[in-house]
Protein backbone atom coordinates (compact mmCIF):
# COMPACT_ATOMS: atom_id res chain seq x y z
CA UNK A 1 0.00 0.00 0.00
CA UNK A 2 1.44 3.56 -0.79
CA UNK A 3 2.23 5.13 2.17
CA UNK A 4 0.16 8.41 1.32
CA UNK A 5 -3.08 5.57 1.85
CA UNK A 6 -1.50 4.04 4.99
CA UNK A 7 -1.03 6.97 7.08
CA UNK A 8 -4.65 7.82 6.50
CA UNK A 9 -5.77 4.39 7.50
CA UNK A 10 -3.52 4.22 9.99
CA UNK A 11 -4.32 7.83 11.55
CA UNK A 12 -8.12 6.68 11.34
CA UNK A 13 -7.90 3.46 12.78
CA UNK A 14 -5.85 4.33 15.85
CA UNK A 15 -8.20 7.91 16.10
CA UNK A 16 -4.90 9.75 16.09
CA UNK A 17 -3.28 12.73 13.62
CA UNK A 18 -0.76 12.80 16.09
CA UNK A 19 3.23 12.56 14.81
CA UNK A 20 5.56 12.07 18.02
CA UNK A 21 8.84 13.67 16.90
CA UNK A 22 11.43 11.67 18.74
CA UNK A 23 13.53 14.43 19.94
CA UNK A 24 15.30 13.94 23.50
CA UNK A 25 18.65 16.41 24.54
CA UNK A 26 22.19 15.34 24.12
CA UNK A 27 23.57 12.67 26.18
CA UNK A 28 27.15 11.98 26.56
CA UNK A 29 27.36 9.32 23.73
CA UNK A 30 28.76 6.96 26.81
CA UNK A 31 25.11 7.12 28.09
CA UNK A 32 23.23 5.66 24.59
CA UNK A 33 21.84 2.78 26.15
CA UNK A 34 20.11 5.08 28.86
CA UNK A 35 18.97 7.27 25.67
CA UNK A 36 17.71 4.23 23.91
CA UNK A 37 15.71 2.96 27.11
CA UNK A 38 13.86 6.29 27.36
CA UNK A 39 13.13 6.50 23.54
CA UNK A 40 11.65 2.73 23.71
CA UNK A 41 9.95 3.70 27.37
CA UNK A 42 8.49 7.22 25.59
CA UNK A 43 7.26 4.74 22.77
CA UNK A 44 5.42 2.02 24.38
CA UNK A 45 3.79 4.77 27.08
CA UNK A 46 2.38 7.21 24.02
CA UNK A 47 1.77 4.29 21.28
CA UNK A 48 -1.36 4.83 21.64
CA UNK A 49 -2.37 7.89 21.31
CA UNK A 50 -0.04 8.63 17.52
CA UNK A 51 -0.32 7.54 14.51
CA UNK A 52 3.45 7.89 12.98
CA UNK A 53 6.84 8.40 14.61
CA UNK A 54 9.04 10.87 13.26
CA UNK A 55 12.88 10.44 13.65
CA UNK A 56 15.22 12.85 13.44
CA UNK A 57 19.17 13.09 14.27
CA UNK A 58 18.44 12.88 18.08
CA UNK A 59 18.57 9.51 17.49
CA UNK A 60 20.44 8.76 14.33
CA UNK A 61 23.47 10.32 15.43
CA UNK A 62 24.12 8.40 18.88
CA UNK A 63 22.21 5.04 18.24
CA UNK A 64 22.97 4.22 14.67
CA UNK A 65 20.80 4.07 11.55
CA UNK A 66 21.14 -0.08 11.36
CA UNK A 67 21.96 -0.27 15.10
CA UNK A 68 19.44 0.60 17.91
CA UNK A 69 17.27 3.13 15.41
CA UNK A 70 16.22 0.03 12.99
CA UNK A 71 15.39 -1.64 16.41
CA UNK A 72 13.01 0.92 17.14
CA UNK A 73 11.50 1.58 13.79
CA UNK A 74 10.69 -2.37 13.81
CA UNK A 75 9.47 -2.03 17.74
CA UNK A 76 7.20 1.18 16.22
CA UNK A 77 5.75 -0.85 13.37
CA UNK A 78 5.44 -3.85 15.59
CA UNK A 79 2.77 -1.49 17.41
CA UNK A 80 1.12 -0.38 14.14
CA UNK A 81 2.58 2.70 14.05
CA UNK A 82 4.20 4.46 11.10
CA UNK A 83 7.94 5.92 10.90
CA UNK A 84 9.01 8.88 9.03
CA UNK A 85 12.69 9.87 8.58
CA UNK A 86 13.57 14.04 9.10
CA UNK A 87 16.30 14.37 7.32
CA UNK A 88 15.56 17.24 5.34
CA UNK A 89 17.33 15.55 2.20
CA UNK A 90 19.05 18.54 0.41
CA UNK A 91 21.62 17.61 -1.88
CA UNK A 92 22.91 16.57 -5.21
CA UNK A 93 20.54 13.41 -6.57
CA UNK A 94 23.15 10.58 -6.49
CA UNK A 95 23.71 11.58 -2.76
CA UNK A 96 19.84 12.19 -2.40
CA UNK A 97 19.45 8.59 -4.00
CA UNK A 98 21.82 6.94 -1.51
CA UNK A 99 19.95 8.52 1.48
CA UNK A 100 16.75 7.82 0.66
CA UNK A 101 18.04 4.06 0.24
CA UNK A 102 19.57 3.57 3.36
CA UNK A 103 16.84 5.05 5.34
CA UNK A 104 14.25 2.64 3.20
CA UNK A 105 16.52 -0.18 4.09
CA UNK A 106 15.99 0.54 7.71
CA UNK A 107 12.48 0.53 7.43
CA UNK A 108 11.05 4.11 6.84
CA UNK A 109 7.55 4.59 5.70
CA UNK A 110 8.69 8.19 4.19
CA UNK A 111 11.14 11.00 4.31
CA UNK A 112 11.38 14.62 4.28
CA UNK A 113 12.78 16.62 2.00
CA UNK A 114 13.78 20.16 1.01
CA UNK A 115 12.45 21.74 -2.18
CA UNK A 116 15.09 24.44 -2.27
CA UNK A 117 17.50 21.96 -4.17
CA UNK A 118 15.01 21.57 -7.25
CA UNK A 119 13.43 18.63 -9.23
CA UNK A 120 16.03 17.41 -11.82
CA UNK A 121 19.35 15.67 -10.24
CA UNK A 122 17.49 17.29 -7.07
CA UNK A 123 14.06 15.99 -5.63
CA UNK A 124 13.09 13.56 -8.73
CA UNK A 125 15.80 10.72 -7.75
CA UNK A 126 14.16 11.05 -4.16
CA UNK A 127 10.79 10.45 -5.43
CA UNK A 128 11.72 7.84 -7.87
CA UNK A 129 13.34 5.52 -5.42
CA UNK A 130 10.02 6.19 -2.79
CA UNK A 131 7.68 5.33 -6.21
CA UNK A 132 9.90 1.99 -6.19
CA UNK A 133 9.28 0.86 -2.60
CA UNK A 134 5.58 2.49 -2.19
CA UNK A 135 7.53 4.97 0.67
CA UNK A 136 6.49 8.35 0.72
CA UNK A 137 8.16 12.09 0.42
CA UNK A 138 7.10 14.76 2.57
CA UNK A 139 8.23 18.61 1.28
CA UNK A 140 8.88 21.71 3.40
CA UNK A 141 6.56 24.43 2.42
CA UNK A 142 7.18 27.23 5.87
CA UNK A 143 9.36 26.10 8.23
CA UNK A 144 8.27 26.62 11.98
CA UNK A 145 11.37 28.72 12.76
CA UNK A 146 11.54 32.50 13.41
CA UNK A 147 14.47 32.60 10.37
CA UNK A 148 11.94 30.33 7.90
CA UNK A 149 10.99 34.22 6.79
CA UNK A 150 14.43 34.47 5.46
CA UNK A 151 14.29 31.74 2.76
CA UNK A 152 10.55 30.45 2.69
CA UNK A 153 8.80 33.79 3.11
CA UNK A 154 10.83 35.70 0.29
CA UNK A 155 9.45 36.79 -2.73
CA UNK A 156 10.52 35.43 -5.76
CA UNK A 157 9.51 35.72 -9.61
CA UNK A 158 8.24 32.65 -10.70
CA UNK A 159 10.96 31.11 -13.44
CA UNK A 160 7.94 30.31 -15.99
CA UNK A 161 5.61 32.92 -15.75
CA UNK A 162 8.03 35.87 -14.50
CA UNK A 163 5.51 37.18 -11.79
CA UNK A 164 6.27 37.86 -8.17
CA UNK A 165 4.95 34.93 -5.91
CA UNK A 166 5.92 33.90 -1.93
CA UNK A 167 8.59 31.32 -2.30
CA UNK A 168 6.20 29.01 0.18
CA UNK A 169 3.34 29.48 -2.19
CA UNK A 170 5.54 28.28 -4.87
CA UNK A 171 6.65 25.29 -2.94
CA UNK A 172 3.34 24.55 -2.21
CA UNK A 173 2.29 24.70 -5.85
CA UNK A 174 5.14 22.37 -6.30
CA UNK A 175 4.09 20.02 -3.94
CA UNK A 176 0.86 19.41 -5.88
CA UNK A 177 2.65 19.05 -8.98
CA UNK A 178 5.02 16.11 -7.40
CA UNK A 179 2.45 14.42 -5.93
CA UNK A 180 4.16 14.85 -2.61
CA UNK A 181 2.73 12.57 0.33
CA UNK A 182 2.85 15.73 2.39
CA UNK A 183 4.05 19.08 3.20
CA UNK A 184 5.43 21.32 5.95
CA UNK A 185 4.12 24.06 7.41
CA UNK A 186 4.97 25.62 10.83
CA UNK A 187 2.15 25.60 13.50
CA UNK A 188 3.88 28.65 14.79
CA UNK A 189 1.99 30.37 11.60
CA UNK A 190 -1.43 29.25 11.14
CA UNK A 191 -2.02 31.81 8.51
CA UNK A 192 0.21 30.01 6.39
CA UNK A 193 -1.26 26.86 7.13
CA UNK A 194 -4.67 28.47 6.02
CA UNK A 195 -2.62 30.19 2.76
CA UNK A 196 -1.24 27.02 1.57
CA UNK A 197 -4.19 24.67 2.92
CA UNK A 198 -6.65 26.53 0.30
CA UNK A 199 -3.95 25.72 -2.77
CA UNK A 200 -3.35 22.34 -1.50
CA UNK A 201 -6.97 21.56 -0.34
CA UNK A 202 -6.98 17.92 0.41
CA UNK A 203 -4.61 16.64 -2.12
CA UNK A 204 -1.98 16.89 -0.51
CA UNK A 205 -1.90 16.63 3.41
CA UNK A 206 -0.42 19.63 5.45
CA UNK A 207 2.03 18.30 8.70
CA UNK A 208 2.41 21.09 10.84
CA UNK A 209 5.41 21.15 13.74
CA UNK A 210 5.90 23.74 16.14
CA UNK A 211 2.82 22.98 19.27
CA UNK A 212 3.86 23.11 22.37
CA UNK A 213 7.85 23.92 23.12
CA UNK A 214 7.69 26.27 20.07
CA UNK A 215 4.64 28.24 21.36
CA UNK A 216 1.91 27.14 18.50
CA UNK A 217 -1.67 25.94 19.61
CA UNK A 218 -3.11 22.77 18.62
CA UNK A 219 -6.28 24.73 17.73
CA UNK A 220 -5.24 27.55 15.60
CA UNK A 221 -3.06 24.59 13.39
CA UNK A 222 -5.77 22.23 13.04
CA UNK A 223 -8.68 25.05 12.15
CA UNK A 224 -6.42 26.91 9.40
CA UNK A 225 -5.73 22.76 7.75
CA UNK A 226 -3.12 21.38 9.23
CA UNK A 227 -4.00 17.53 8.78
CA UNK A 228 -1.08 15.41 10.98
CA UNK A 229 0.36 17.51 14.32
CA UNK A 230 4.06 16.66 14.68
CA UNK A 231 4.27 16.57 18.55
CA UNK A 232 8.03 16.53 20.17
CA UNK A 233 8.98 18.16 23.36
CA UNK A 234 5.86 18.82 24.96
CA UNK A 235 5.54 14.79 25.10
CA UNK A 236 8.95 13.27 25.10
CA UNK A 237 9.82 16.46 27.82
CA UNK A 238 6.73 15.87 29.92
CA UNK A 239 6.09 14.34 33.28
CA UNK A 240 3.89 12.14 32.09
CA UNK A 241 4.24 11.46 28.45
CA UNK A 242 1.60 9.46 27.67
CA UNK A 243 -0.77 12.29 29.37
CA UNK A 244 0.59 14.53 27.49
CA UNK A 245 0.11 12.72 24.18
CA UNK A 246 -3.49 11.67 24.87
CA UNK A 247 -4.68 15.20 25.79
CA UNK A 248 -2.85 16.65 22.56
CA UNK A 249 -4.46 13.69 20.51
CA UNK A 250 -7.82 14.55 22.15
CA UNK A 251 -7.56 18.55 21.89
CA UNK A 252 -6.84 17.72 18.21
CA UNK A 253 -10.13 15.42 17.24
CA UNK A 254 -12.12 17.83 19.08
CA UNK A 255 -10.91 20.77 17.04
CA UNK A 256 -11.11 19.28 13.41
CA UNK A 257 -14.06 21.57 11.80
CA UNK A 258 -17.11 19.25 11.14
P1 LIG B 1 9.14 20.16 18.98
O1 LIG B 1 9.92 19.68 20.15
O2 LIG B 1 9.34 21.61 18.71
O3 LIG B 1 9.78 19.33 17.76
O4 LIG B 1 7.70 19.76 19.03
C1 LIG B 1 9.43 19.53 16.42
C2 LIG B 1 10.16 18.56 15.58
O5 LIG B 1 9.90 18.83 14.23
C3 LIG B 1 11.09 19.31 13.60
N1 LIG B 1 10.69 20.54 12.96
C4 LIG B 1 10.49 20.62 11.70
N2 LIG B 1 10.60 19.68 10.80
N3 LIG B 1 9.91 21.30 9.24
C5 LIG B 1 10.32 20.03 9.56
O6 LIG B 1 10.43 19.19 8.66
C6 LIG B 1 9.78 22.28 10.13
O7 LIG B 1 9.40 23.40 9.84
C7 LIG B 1 10.10 21.92 11.42
N4 LIG B 1 10.06 22.59 12.54
C8 LIG B 1 10.42 21.69 13.49
C9 LIG B 1 12.13 19.55 14.64
O8 LIG B 1 13.43 19.27 14.16
C10 LIG B 1 11.69 18.58 15.69
O9 LIG B 1 12.15 17.27 15.39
Amino acid sequence: MPYRAKIEKTSQERNSNIILAFDFPYENPENRTALFKRAEKVLNEVQPYICAVKFNHHLVLPLGLFDRVQKLVQTTHDKGVLTIMDCKANDIGSTNTTIAQYYFAAGFDAIIANPFIGWDEGLKPIFDVAAQQDRGVILLVYMSHKGAREGYGQTIIEPETGTKTPQYVSFAKKALKYHADGAVVGATYPEKIAEIHEILKERVPIYSPGIGAQGATVEKAVKAGARYLIVGREITLSENPAETAKRVRNLSNSSKPR
